[in-house]
């Protein structure tokens, strides 16, 4: 099938012929091309295979039957790559996807930002600190965060070190989830931890021994993890924002089994909100490869507009090949979304939805760039109630999270203050959910699914 508003013949380069939007200036463009010539010769990180069996996932989200849980940093860090970290990242997110799965009845899709999340688009060229003005901090696959000349300029070896932490990184997930690290014992243990500890355990308490007593009965009737490998292993899939097309670009391969393009730089990539022009480089190079694609929907975005990003992104309609990452903020969400929800019902397009609540929900508070919890909670139900009333699938959620006890949102049941926000603001870039934060927001997410799966009215669902 031919579409008539692609514009014409894709390579995995031809979107160096358009328009392009948040692109570093490497001083240096000779070396710039000799490193996107050599990481072009590296293995892939993902597989093509793997890409396919996520889409049919999605797939599954998209007619109704599934869930996506999607997060992870906001931009990974070469100066935070440990073990440490990544495994309090997966625990919390496994902690995350069995609390969703129980409540929901549904198999959880995972989906880390993760091992490739590390290009970031800014809102300014520059930044200005007493004074001085220096090129943005574009993430470590391109400058340095510290404020001085010398980091800020784009270094092109620093792809290489990306593509590095990237495999060294994703080397550990796949050990932690075949090896025995996700199995369901485990994550049930750590999610009663959870309940225990949390000043909200009454409310919690309900869902955590439902899925107990669920676990117990099936020890009962034989289904453990020795004997049933699902329970004892999953599949975990990774993502980021292919924003440096240079870098995806030199990750691009055919496949050799069906003969078409991937991005081997992760199963799933998705485009910014700042960079979703229909006729410019991102969507040009996305439109090409064949993995499952997430693209931002943000206030700026008409129906109009979406529907033709959607013939650029996935004219053959092929469920689990788009996700639509629904980001307004909380008090834009019932201005923005029903209208983009009624044109893609309308014209029959099967897409996933997922919400994330964090990008429209950023204030400043004590100096700090932050995100009130309560705003992210009132973003996910809002969006769980326009779905309701359009008869619609709420697909998912993507948020900014990291399993350690940082204090970069505000509130929370064990709430963040905004005075507190400066004893262990770590992030890069955004303000992601600490691990209690984050657990928490599955439980609250819980009950929505919950409430959607036997039909109750769940306006008031989360108003603890
Ligand atoms: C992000 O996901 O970190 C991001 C920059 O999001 P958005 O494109 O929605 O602003
Ligand atoms: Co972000």
């Amino acid at each position: 099938m031919t579409n008539m508003r692609s514009s014409g013949k894709w390579s995995p380069n031809s979107w160096r012929a358009k328009p392009i939007q948040q692109v570093p200036s490497y001083p240096d463009t000779d070396a710039l091309f000799a490193t996107e010539k050599q990481l072009s010769t590296y293995p892939p990180l993902v597989f093509a295979g793997e890409a396919r069996k996520l889409k049919r996932a999605l797939a599954s989200v998209a007619n109704g039957e599934s869930f996506l849980l999607q997060g992870g940093d906001c931009a990974e860090s070469f100066a935070e790559h440990g073990a440490d970290n990544i495994r309090d990242f997966f625990r919390v997110f496994l902690q995350m996807a069995v609390v969703l799965t129980f409540a929901g009845s549904q198999p959880v899709v995972k989906v880390g930002r993760i091992a490739g999340q590390f290009a970031k688009p800014r809102s300014s060229d520059s930044e200005t600190k007493d004074g001085a003005t220096l090129p943005s901090y574009r993430g470590d696959i391109i400058n340095g965060i510290e404020f001085d000349e010398k980091s800020r300029v784009p270094d092109p070896q620093r792809q290489i070190m990306a593509y590095r932490q990237s495999a060294a990184t994703l080397n550990l997930l796949r050990a932690f989830a075949q090896g025995g690290y996700a199995s369901l014992d485990n994550v049930h243990k750590w999610m009663l931890g959870f309940v225990a500890d949390s000043p909200q355990a009454e409310r919690y308490q309900a869902l955590a021994g439902r899925i107990s007593e669920t676990i117990e009965f099936m020890r009962a009737v034989g289904i453990t993890s020795e004997s049933n490998a699902s329970l004892r292993e999953t599949d975990f899939y990774t993502s980021h924002e292919a924003l440096l097309l240079g870098y995806e670009e030199a990750m691009t391969r055919v496949d050799s089994t069906s003969g078409d393009w991937y991005a081997t730089s992760g199963h799933m990539i998705w485009i910014g909100d700042r960079t979703r022009q229909p006729d410019h480089a991102h969507i040009e190079y996305c439109r090409g490869i064949k993995n499952p694609l997430g693209l931002k929907c943000g206030p700026s975005l008409t129906a109009d507009g979406l529907l033709q990003l959607i013939d650029l992104l996935n004219p053959e309609n092929e469920p689990g090949r788009l996700t639509l990452i629904a980001r307004f903020g909380a008090d834009k969400v019932t201005e923005h979304l029903p209208k983009l929800v009624r044109a893609v019902q309308k014209e029959g397009r099967k897409v996933v939805w997922s919400c994330d609540p964090m990008h429209g929900n950023t204030i400043t508070a004590a100096g700090f760039k932050t995100r009130p919890f309560e705003r992210i909670l009132k973003e996910v139900q809002t969006f769980f109630d326009v779905h309701r009333a359009e008869g619609s699938h709420p697909g998912g959620i993507h948020v900014e999270m990291t399993g350690k006890n940082v204090t970069e949102c505000t509130g929370g049941a064990r709430a963040v203050t905004a005075e507190e926000l400066q004893d262990r603001y770590h992030t890069h870039c955004d303000p992601r959910l600490n691990a209690d934060q984050a657990l928490e927001l599955a439980f609250l997410v819980a009950e929505l699914l919950n409430k959607n799966r036997v039909g109750l009215p769940h306006k008031t669902a989360v108003n603890g």
